[in-house]
């Protein structure tokens, strides 16, 4: 199997390329099933649900022993725990506190300021460090609003995986997990159906290969 590669297409054709059991971790932020178009890089709109049909597929990659960290909305959150706990054993819904609020107001509800990340696995696999629960991270430095911090993606990948291992992101939108898998020396496998943004992984990698080699 080809690894540190970026695929440009729907997950579901790149993901039929990959064999089963052959993944360590996979780390992902999928879309939250409303349609989706995107205006300067913001997504706005509906976008259909891809989680059902996406799921099966993540199970069958994954390794007996993989790890799977999903990024969750508050809005999907209950659909979602109850279709990822089909096919895997959920062990944490880890907080993301960033430590001011989304941008996102209404008047019917509080400020939103944490995201749920689902932690589960397929059969078990220890955490590599005695980590807690809520993680921290503001979202200072971020170019789009989908795009999350490179260091909380760091602490997920290391807390499951070790060097050379491979984490796949079926979803990797502007590529901050592929950021994260070189910066910690993972192998990594990304999936985008957007070519805009597939194009500025390529650049992002680019870019990181060329700071790699000046130290
Ligand atoms: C929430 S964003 C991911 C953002 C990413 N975590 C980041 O930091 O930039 C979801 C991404 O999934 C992509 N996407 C949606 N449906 C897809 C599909 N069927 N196959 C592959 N990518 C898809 C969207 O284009 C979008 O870039």
């Amino acid at each position: 199997m080809e690894k540190n590669i970026i695929y440009n297409e729907d997950c579901l054709n790149a993901l039929s390329k990959i064999p089963d059991n052959s993944i360590d971790c996979i780390v992902t932020d999928p879309p939250y099933g409303t349609k989706t178009t995107f205006r300067d890089g913001w997504m706005v709109g509906e976008r259909s649900n891809v989680m059902p049909l996406v799921l099966p597929e993540l199970f069958r990659v994954l390794k007996d022993d993989g790890a799977f960290y999903c990024f969750t909305s508050f809005s999907k959150m209950s659909e979602w725990l109850l279709r990822f706990e089909q096919y895997f054993k959920l062990h944490n819904i880890i907080i993301w506190d960033k430590q001011r609020h989304s941008g996102c107001y209404s008047s019917n509800a509080w400020q939103y300021t944490w995201e749920g990340i689902f932690f589960g696995t397929k059969n078990s696999r220890k955490v590599r460090e005695y980590m807690p629960d809520v993680i921290r991270s503001t979202q200072k430095g971020k170019k789009k609003a989908m795009e999350k911090p490179v260091d909380i993606l760091q602490q997920l990948i290391k807390a499951s995986t070790d060097k050379g291992m491979i984490v796949l992101d079926p979803f990797m939108g502007t590529g901050s997990t592929i950021e994260a898998c070189i910066t910690t020396e993972r192998n990594y496998i990304g999936i985008e159906i957007n070519k805009d943004f597939y194009k500025g992984v390529e650049n992002r990698i680019e870019m990181l290969k060329s700071q790699t080699k000046l130290f």
